[in-house]
């Protein structure tokens, strides 16, 4: 399996609940390296073509106002499988879907309030590494 980089966000909710250190541990303790982190507050334009791929969809709006509304931590953490792996770390996108033991099956319920968020491809990963840490991987 080869050594990927992947994006990993802990979201406002999860900053405001004091939950940074949780996911930070269980990226660490599962063996995944943490190349970059740093707490920022989104802009507008920045969030908006982050989560381009969902422009059309109903909950876009509010997907863009929560990502922005307080500080967020980026990171791009690496390791063998890093991109499907920290998916399964992290847990299905609806928390009462997500399995007792991943991050958002442990310690979320609202789809919209999901803690986390992971680069769902090699090419999100790509793209997405490239506009929260632009020139740096
Ligand atoms: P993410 O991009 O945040 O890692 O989450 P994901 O891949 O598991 O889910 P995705 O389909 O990319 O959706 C992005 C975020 O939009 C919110 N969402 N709300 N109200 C809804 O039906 C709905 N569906 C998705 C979630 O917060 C999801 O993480
Ligand atoms: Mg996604």
């Amino acid at each position: 399996m080869a050594t990927e980089r992947t994006l990993i966000l802990v979201k406002p909710d999860g900053v405001a609940r004091g939950l940074i250190g949780e996911v930070v541990t269980r990226i660490e303790r599962k063996g995944f390296a943490i190349e970059a982190l740093e707490l920022r507050t989104l802009d507008r334009a920045t969030a908006e073509e982050h989560y381009a791929e969902h422009a059309e969809r109903p909950f876009f709006g509010e997907l863009v106002a929560f990502i922005t509304s307080a500080p967020l931590v980026a990171m791009c953490v690496s390791g063998e499988g890093a991109i499907a792996g920290m998916r399964t770390l992290m847990g299905a996108t609806n928390p009462l879907e997500a399995t007792p033991g991943s991050i958002r099956g442990d310690l979320a319920t609202r789809i919209g309030e999901n803690l986390v968020h992971g680069s769902d491809s090699d090419v999100s990963a790509e793209r997405e590494l490239g506009l929260f840490f632009p020139g740096r991987f």
